[in-house]
């Protein structure tokens, strides 16, 4: 797959080509910084999940990658706007670098391109990316409108994060699938490891939000707390004894004083282990549903990024 995603590089620096430099050059700035291309990766994992042989990825297929991270692009660039978040990716966000008005523009551009090349792939997939950027905003929303609020339930924070990650998780998977003319059970089973996989995903990310070291990050940690965006670890720990004294550090203007101390009650709540054990849950319904997938090197490729998934929260927790 090495071959494959150096293909999409070159691919994801055309697909945002214009006459303008400018624009250009800050819907190129993401892109430029890096990133880890889970969700084109698993564009072409799942394109090719019948293959018994590897071979390079089609056109197609890397069109569909493109068209997903330019999604994801996008949303990166409204949602740091939402979020306020100077650094992204290790470098400075769009909107630290450019300011609000022109973070939005250009991440509609990115949406416009993606939307673009999906058309090129047939109705199904334009009509499928197309639900999955309103499923993004629904799950956006969600989020917003429980900002700040220490009441926020868990099935509230869980459809927040279906929609705004595990929607293109599995829409990415579900690409891959019907690129490459795969059966409805096999497309369908592709698209609910993307979902559990997604779902796993933002909980581990949520959590290190709370316990990693922003160098761990590439992005500061504790940001959702200062936001006033109450994640599963915190929702978990505001039910346990620890509960009162943390609300009590909830809720409008927090400094950076309380947000220390509120991190440290999420921790020593139980919290943390707690929301863990919920990611490790969805990680295991997303290897569960790779079984019923014929056993190749791509199958197995999605089973390893599932595994590294949990490792990635581990590492700071010192949970052996
Ligand atoms: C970040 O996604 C946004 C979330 C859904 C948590 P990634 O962790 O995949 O970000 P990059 O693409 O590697 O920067
Ligand atoms: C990521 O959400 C953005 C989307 C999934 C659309 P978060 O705000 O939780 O992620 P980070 O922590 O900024 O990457
Ligand atoms: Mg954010
Ligand atoms: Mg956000």
């Amino acid at each position: 797959m090495g071959r494959d995603l150096e293909r999409l590089e070159s691919r994801l620096e055309e697909s945002i080509h214009t006459e303008h430099p400018f624009l250009t050059e800050v819907a190129g700035h993401l892109i430029r910084a890096g990133g880890k291309r889970v969700r084109p990766g698993f564009v072409i994992a799942s394109a090719s999940i019948a293959q018994t042989r590897p071979a390079p990825a089609d056109d197609d297929v890397l069109t569909g990658g493109v068209a997903v991270e330019l999604v994801h692009l996008g949303s990166l660039y409204h949602d740091d706007v939402m979020d306020e978040a100077q650094v992204r990716r290790n470098v400075a966000s769009v909107n630290a670098k450019w300011g609000n008005l022109r973070a939005i523009l250009a991440g509609d551009f990115l949406l416009a391109r993606a939307s673009e090349l999906a058309a090129s792939l047939g109705t199904e997939v334009a009509g499928l990316l197309a639900a999955t950027i309103g499923r993004l905003c629904e799950g956006q929303v969600r989020e917003l409108q429980d900002t700040g609020n220490p009441d926020r339930t868990e099935s509230s924070y869980t459809d927040s994060i279906e929609g705004k990650t595990a929607s293109l998780l599995a829409t990415s998977c579900r690409i891959g699938g019907l690129v490459a003319g795969l059966d409805r059970p096999t497309v369908d089973t592709l698209t609910e490891f993307g979902r559990c996989y997604g779902l796993a995903f933002q909980v581990v990310d949520d959590i290190l939000d709370i316990v990693a070291t922003d160098e761990h990050l590439g992005k500061p940690s504790g940001n959702d707390l200062h936001e006033g965006i109450y994640t599963l670890p915190v929702i978990r720990a505001l039910g346990t004894v620890y509960g009162p004294q943390l609300r009590d550090l909830l809720g409008g203007t927090v400094s950076d004083a309380t947000v220390r101390s509120a991190l440290q009650l999420v921790q020593a709540s139980g919290g943390v282990q707690e929301a863990l054990d919920v990611a490790r849950h969805y990680a295991r319904q997303a290897s569960a549903s790779l079984e019923a997938l014929p056993a190749t090197t791509a199958t197995a490729a999605l089973g390893v990024a599932t595994a590294h998934l949990i490792e990635r929260a581990r590492i700071p927790l010192g949970d052996s």
